[in-house]
């Protein structure tokens, strides 16, 4: 059995891809500070390391230990807010630790590593849907972090011939399809997780932030994945690697993007609930659009998302916040 490093495997997408490389028989190995993330939500049966990425000690000897073959490397901050107020906190955690990190993986002979990135690393898009050789020029600390990475892994792969993917992910939405992992964040900035708390009395009116936008109904456009099929691009970059697929940044979106008005009025009817909303001004760096051109991860990758219509991903993240009102501390 291939066993895979995960680190940040206790966070949402690491969960949900925890159990994906589970069910196709790898072995995942869990490496988590629980800074943000959920001891209940590996299971028993995983190997888990409570720690962090940036110690060399303990990631060598869980390598050795557990005869690590490959990583997905998910571990990082990723408030793009917060980036903003501490840009000093974000290169730390993320480009200083991953550096740190990978180069630990590397010298204990392990070349294989997937990376979760964004789509923040392109900024406010030139045009739209975006393909990856885009231009990336980052608006945030939390974007920018991220590129560093890729760009760092590019010279790895040069000199000590690091295999690497980076997918640059899109809004992650979505839960377990039987409601037993989901989103749990304590600082709760995503759309779909604040409009089904708001369903549930939890939150008094889901805030719409601009109204004004160039678009159809003029709220803001995202392309969400459901994290299945975030788990699954995973293990398809896993794959890849092994066959020796060229190294590179891979968007996982759908290629269709659904506004803020779409995605209220799709909670609305999953739920059979009147979700109060609040409609406030733009927030800065907002773009208006924010969509995947996806034909590379389906090329090369032979990747497709299965469970990314906005009814299954509402549905699927309802049945979450239903059973675990308060997250995993219920
Ligand atoms: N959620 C999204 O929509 C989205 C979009 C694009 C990219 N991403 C990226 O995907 C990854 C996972 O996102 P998520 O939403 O699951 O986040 P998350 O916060 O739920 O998961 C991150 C996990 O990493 C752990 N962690 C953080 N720093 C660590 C460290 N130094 N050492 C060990 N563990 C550490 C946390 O405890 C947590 O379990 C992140 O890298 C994020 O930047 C997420």
């Amino acid at each position: 059995m291939k066993k895979i490093l995960v680190s940040g495997g206790a966070g949402y997408i690491g969960s949900h891809t925890v159990r994906a490389l589970s069910e196709v028989g790898y072995g995942p190995v869990v490496l988590d500070s629980l800074i943000t993330g959920h001891r209940e939500a590996v299971p028993g049966n995983i190997p888990f390391y409570l720690g962090n990425i940036a110690d060399e000690d303990l990631v060598s000897d869980i390598i050795m230990k557990e005869k690590v073959s490959a990583v997905i490397h998910f571990a990082a901050r990723s408030l793009v807010g917060e980036s903003v107020q501490k840009p000093d906190l974000y290169f730390e955690e993320n480009t200083a630790k991953t550096h740190r990190f990978v180069s630990t993986v590397l010298q204990c002979g392990v070349n294989n590593i997937v990376f979760s990135s964004t789509a923040a690393t392109y900024g406010n898009p030139e045009k739209v849907p975006i393909p990856e050789e885009s231009k990336t020029e980052p608006i945030n600390p939390y974007g920018a972090s991220k590129l560093m990475i890729e760009q760092s892994f590019y010279w790895l792969e040069q000199a000590y011939g690091l295999k690497w993917i980076a997918l640059r992910y899109f809004n992650a939405a979505g839960a377990a399809l039987d409601g037993s992992l989901g989103e749990d964040h304590a600082t709760e900035t995503h759309l779909i997780p604040l409009v089904l708390k708001t369903a549930l009395g939890q939150r008094e009116a889901i805030s719409i932030f601009g109204t004004d936008y160039d678009t159809l109904d003029g709220t803001c456009i995202r392309d969400y994945i459901h994290v299945l099929d975030l788990a699954e691009a995973h293990i398809r970059a896993l794959e890849a690697l092994e066959q020796g697929v060229p190294c590179g940044a891979y968007n996982v979106g759908t290629g269709t993007g659904y506004s803020v008005r779409e995605v209220i009025a799709m909670a609305r009817r999953v739920t059979g609930i009147d979700i109060p909303v609040l409609e406030a001004p733009r927030r800065e760096g907002d773009p208006d659009s924010l969509v995947a051109k996806v034909g590379k991860i389906q090329k090369i990758l032979g990747w497709q998302a299965r469970y990314s219509d906005l009814e299954t991903i509402i549905k699927s993240a309802w049945q979450w916040h239903q059973k675990h009102p308060h997250g995993y501390g219920i």
